[in-house]
């Protein structure tokens, strides 16, 4: 057994000893072998050193990557990668302090302030795109903070994509960023419960929409970033909250901020959940969402989600490995994909489908 600095922490390495908080609440048991997001746990709560096994295995000792690795193992391993995490992490601690004092102090948001945060962790993706990078984060955490980032990061990704003007690129941005700041009144044990929810915990749960407009209604932001708080959950069919508005009622941004919002949290790991990969989220889009979004923003979303994953590697559910190379844009869940010895058309194999993208 040795006592290892956290800076010095690998994945991999197994904890002699169990870890406590405040209140002698347990962190993480012996016996548990770390993950980068356990290893930044231990960093986000102060924990300078850790007993670890001596015969634990460590990054040292596991495979370098190499070209046989998939892309997202290769990206996994970049130095790239590596920067971008901590870009997000650094300015996910500030952010969280910040959102804190804006829901419960009344502090004044500065936009310019938080859309800096947002480019700064933009520009630590480097030459790989901001999706990519948040694809090999998944396994990290499951709190609103890193899902007000993640919805951040896309909607300004997506604002590119449908060509919005820079202003209102910003504006969608913050409007992702704050979507969730309501959460910060409801209470952490409905927000963190794993098992389904009562009526009535729905009910406070889905106040967070109302608490989040009036945390934010009086502040100097643009408008729409106030009532995507609000619309979020409202649904283009009429069955969403607070107010099952219909389609003409629900502002734009709502509706894109709803999208990427549903998107984040499918493809997240959840305490009750592992992450969904993206094309299973596809799937549960085209099989029972698309009249609950609206039609020309949801289709270009899934569109360029299903384009950005072209050339990945991915697990097929008969366990075998494939690239996928072309997308069928009538059934973006069932793209083309290639096997080291056929071409698949997954719309004809359809009892084979696209398990996860590796
Ligand atoms: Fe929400």
């Amino acid at each position: 057994m040795s006592t290892v600095a956290i800076e010095q922490l690998k994945t991999g390495m197994v904890l002699a000893d169990d870890i406590f908080i405040f209140e002698n609440k347990l962190l993480l048991p012996k016996d548990t072998e770390l993950t980068d997001y356990m290893i930044h746990k231990l960093e986000f709560y102060s924990i300078k050193k850790v007993k670890v096994k001596d015969s634990a295995p460590s990054e040292a000792t596991a495979p370098a990557s190499s070209e046989d690795d998939s892309y997202s193992q290769r990206l996994k391993h970049s130095q790239e990668f590596k920067e971008f995490k901590e870009e997000f992490f650094k300015n996910l601690y500030v952010l969280k302090t910040d959102f804190l004092d804006i829901a419960n102090k009344d502090k004044k948001i500065e936009p310019e302030e938080f859309l800096n945060r947002v480019d700064s962790i933009i520009e630590h993706a480097g030459s790989q795109s901001v999706f990519d990078m948040l694809h090999c984060m998944r396994e990290y955490d499951d709190s609103t903070f890193v899902h007000a980032l993640n919805t951040a990061l896309i909607c300004h990704t997506f604002g590119h994509w449908i060509h919005l003007n820079e202003d209102d690129i910003n504006a969608l941005t913050l409007a992702g960023l704050l979507h969730d700041i309501g959460k910060i009144r409801v209470s952490d044990t409905i927000i963190k419960k794993t098992e389904r929810l009562s009526p009535t915990e729905r009910t406070m749960m889905q106040a967070h929409t109302v608490y989040g407009y009036e945390i934010l209604k009086n502040q100097d932001i643009d408008e729409r970033v106030k009532l995507a708080a609000l619309m979020h959950h409202e649904h283009c069919d009429g069955t969403g909250y607070p107010k099952a508005y219909e389609a003409s009622q629900i502002t734009d941004f709502a509706k894109i901020v709803g999208i990427i919002a549903d998107y984040d949290s499918l493809t997240s790991a959840r305490p009750y959940r592992e992450a969904l990969c993206p094309f299973e989220v596809i799937k549960k889009f085209e099989l029972e969402g698309l009249q609950k979004y609206d039609p020309s923003y949801i289709m270009t979303f899934l569109e360029h989600v299903s384009n950005a994953f072209i050339n990945h590697t991915v697990r097929l559910s008969n366990g075998e490995t494939a690239e996928i190379v072309m997308i069928n844009k009538q059934f973006l869940s069932r793209p083309m994909v290639k096997t080291e010895t056929q071409f698949i058309d997954l719309t004809k194999e359809t009892n084979l489908s696209i398990e996860a993208i590796i």
